[in-house]
């Protein structure tokens, strides 16, 4: 078992243990104080439908609100249903919400638990790899609103995090890949992880090597977050490949979003080592690794798409501009900015080349 513990400047407390056998061994004890106090347990329709015989189980009798599954339910009437049914399932002031399921239902969950009766204890326990390494630690929820991802939203830490790898099992390849992408990323800002993925290269996909760098992942994410929680400096570096990730994310659509982190690493990695002075050695191994994960080919883009979405990205402080969080050097990265236009150029170049 390992545990890692985030304190934010704010005094905020939130602690995340990797542990295997969650419902035995963690969640079936609460089951008692769970009845008494009002507790609650959010999911959705595929998690509940895999894991509806062990909930019965282990937490038998806590009311159950399970949301359709997918982004496109990430919206303002599945949180005001979820707030609905925490009222009609008498929660109070001290009573927790139990988010169990992916990134969707953590940050919904996060956010109805940060927004009931101003703030109950939230404990998340994350169901795919990406909600492992990423989206449960940090304190980040939202939902998406007006087309936007993630547009109303609130900073809220959970009490506690279950990071159970035997939830992996039951994950499709798309999901593991899509984990794999933030893996990368994290990879990409931290010389230690970068070497242990190289060296894990040809296991990436074996279950029992992703619960071992699970928590070293979520270590590393703790770290940042313990120094700068509400994104105004450091956590900033977590954005390394999104511009262009989200950027084709936005107009494609058909992969999962960690499919195309490791897309815009790839690009990005390419800009880095085309204009930033990055190491080429470097670079060319990190793309490596993007690729041996992908089932895609990286080169059919359209950059002239991409680079118009990239402009409007949340991150970019002036008009027809586009920012970028870069990796250059093994651990290191860099920020920056570059026209529309030559972005774009970039982009074209690169995807010829690939
Ligand atoms: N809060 C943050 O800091 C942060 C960071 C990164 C991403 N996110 C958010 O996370 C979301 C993406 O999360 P995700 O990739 O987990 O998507 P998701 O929650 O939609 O889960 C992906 C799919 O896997 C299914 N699933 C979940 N666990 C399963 C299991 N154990 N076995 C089989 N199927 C399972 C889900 O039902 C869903 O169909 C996005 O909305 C993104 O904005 C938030």
């Amino acid at each position: 078992m390992k545990r890692v513990t985030i304190r934010t400047a704010n005094r905020e407390t939130s602690t995340v243990v990797c542990a295997k056998h969650v419902f035995r061994e963690r969640l079936a004890p609460m089951r008692e104080k769970l009845l008494s106090g009002g507790g609650m347990i959010f999911t959705d329709s595929n998690v509940f439908e895999i894991y509806k015989k062990k909930i019965a189980r282990y937490l038998g009798g806590v009311p159950v609100f399970a949301m359709p599954a997918g982004e496109s339910n990430k919206t303002q009437e599945t949180l005001f249903s979820l707030l609905e049914a925490m009222v009609g399932a008498g929660l109070r002031r001290n009573s927790v919400l139990i988010a169990l399921g992916g990134g969707v239902v953590g940050d919904i969950g996060g956010l109805a638990a940060a927004l009931y009766m101003r703030g109950i204890s939230c404990i998340q326990v994350p169901t795919t790899l990406l909600a492992q390494v990423d989206s449960s630690v940090g304190g980040k929820t939202a939902i998406d609103f007006y087309g936007v991802k993630n547009l109303i939203g609130a900073f809220k830490q959970p009490d506690v995090v279950y990071a159970d790898p035997a939830f992996f099992a039951t994950l499709p390849a798309r999901e593991i890949r899509c984990g794999l992408g933030e893996i990368v990323k994290h990879a990409a800002l931290d010389g230690a992880l970068f070497d242990t993925l190289c060296a894990g290269r040809d296991a990436l996909f074996d279950l029992g090597f992703l619960a071992k760098i699970v928590p070293s992942n979520i270590a590393f994410k703790a770290k940042i977050v313990r120094r700068d929680a509400r994104e105004s400096g450091l956590r900033k570096c977590l954005n390394l490949g999104h511009t262009t990730g989200h950027a084709l994310e936005l107009f494609d659509g058909k992969l999962s979003h960690g499919e195309y982190v490791l897309l815009g690493i790839i690009y990005e990695a390419e800009i880095a080592a085309r204009r930033c002075g990055g190491d080429r050695d470097y670079l060319d191994a990190l793309i490596a690794l993007c690729r041996s994960i992908l089932v895609v080919d990286p080169a059919e883009i359209d950059a002239a798409k991409a680079a118009s979405l990239a402009a409007f990205d949340k991150k970019n402080e002036q008009a027809g501009e586009v920012s970028l969080v870069v990796p250059v050097r093994k651990g290191e990265y860099a920020l920056f900015k570059m026209a529309q236009k030559e972005y774009e150029r970039e982009l074209n170049a690169i995807r010829e080349k690939l």
